[in-house]
């Protein structure tokens, strides 16, 4: 099988994160803070290894602003409700995944938050004119993705980032199809909020995301509960990163993690974005070479994540992924991706689109059976 739904979330994962995973949980699954046995301290300093990782891929040393969560939807969540009061103004792009566009709609209709939504062009950049000129007195948070799930249009956070320190904005980045494959340093590119994905170009297991939340930034808590720490206090304890780990937490989704994150280490972040480009540009150029085909998004691989949005003229884009799994054993993600504004924009809300996109275990001979099979698919319809 071909496996190129990897913006879903990737796979395989590198061997060495099944095994820690299955080693940790059989020999150390222990519930950390919640047992007075001597074992714990083991797992305790094990999310601390990890939590150092993953401070010291996005260039923060203060690891207690490392949040462990469920995902990057709960990060998302839980940078925007923790921050956003009544009467405050977000401003947020139409590329934007529902994760992050529902908590803002939810807060826009209950919660009397105003909500602007920066357009897109055709490919999927957005005007940073526009978001200046958006810009209130009550505007407290910019939240954008770092790259389009769906089309893989990177956007340039570094100038967005800058543009809300100098306005004294908080900026919220959604980092799900990012993180492990593109540089992320908070400080450089003026990232207060990150929300990142555990499963996707960080190779650990789905269930495991992370939160990290820059100093100066204060959040209310959108859950409460036991942190194992300081258990007198019926209020939820103030300190970092208990404040915001309420429950026990997910320690095989951890240490699967970790071991994602050192496997990116190892093999070299760059590397692994240079050969996945290189897939990217190779699918883009045969792409453009056949008949009926439409892509959608940037045709170069200048700012742009391995994701690549394509249809076929006048076939529904389930019926092509049908095809591609059930004939050609190729899986593809078809449909709308989670991102109505975007298929809005570029007319495929209706259509919608196949989407190709890569992992560090996917091959060029990989990439030239899609284009191979596309070509037969297009001569028969
Ligand atoms: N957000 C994920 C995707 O793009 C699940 O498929």
């Amino acid at each position: 099988m071909i496996y190129v739904n990897n913006a879903a979330t990737t796979w395989p994962k590198p061997e060495r994160v099944y095994h820690q995973m299955d080693d940790f949980s059989r020999k150390s699954g222990l519930n950390p803070g919640r047992a007075g046995s001597l074992g714990v301290s083991a797992v305790e300093r094990k999310i601390f290894e990890v939590r150092k990782k993953v401070g010291d891929l996005i260039n923060t040393s203060d690891y207690s602003r490392v949040i462990f969560t469920s995902g990057s939807t709960e990060s998302l969540n839980m940078g925007i409700k923790g921050l956003l009061e009544r009467g405050d103004h977000v401003i947020t792009t139409a590329l934007e995944h529902n994760s992050v566009l529902r908590p803002l709609k939810k807060l826009e209709r209950d919660e009397g938050i105003e909500l602007s939504l920066l357009k897109i062009n055709k490919e999927g950049k957005i005007d940073i004119n526009e978001l200046e000129s958006r810009i209130k007195d009550n505007t407290r948070l910019i939240v954008t993705t770092h790259a389009s799930n769906v089309i893989g249009t990177v956007l340039d956070i570094k100038e967005i980032g800058q543009l809300a320190k100098k306005r004294g904005i908080t900026y919220l980045v959604d980092a799900a199809q990012t993180a492990g494959l593109f540089e992320l340093d908070i400080k450089e590119m003026g990232i207060d909020l990150l929300a990142l994905a555990g499963h996707k170009s960080l190779y650990g297991p789905a269930g495991i995301g992370v939160l990290y939340i820059g100093e100066g930034v204060e959040l209310n808590t959108i859950k409460e509960g036991g942190t194992g720490t300081n258990s007198l206090a019926t209020y939820q304890p103030d300190v970092l990163p208990d404040k915001y780990e309420a429950g026990t937490p997910n320690i095989a989704g951890i240490v699967g993690l970790g071991a994602g994150v050192d496997y990116i280490a190892d093999t070299g972040c760059e590397r692994i974005k240079e050969d996945e480009l290189k897939l990217t540009e190779r699918l883009l150029d045969g792409l453009k070479a056949l008949d009926r085909i439409i892509i959608y998004g940037k045709l170069d691989i200048e700012s742009r994540a391995p994701v690549v949005g394509f249809n076929i003229q006048g076939m529904a884009s389930a019926e092509l992924a049908y095809i591609l799994e059930n004939r050609f054993n190729i899986l593809v993600r078809a449909g709308l991706h989670c991102a109505p504004l975007l298929h809005q924009a570029l007319g495929t809300d209706k259509q919608g689109m196949v989407r190709v996109s890569f992992s560090c275990f996917n091959t060029m001979e990989e990439v030239d059976i899609i284009l191979n099979s596309l070509k037969e698919i297009i001569e028969e319809v």
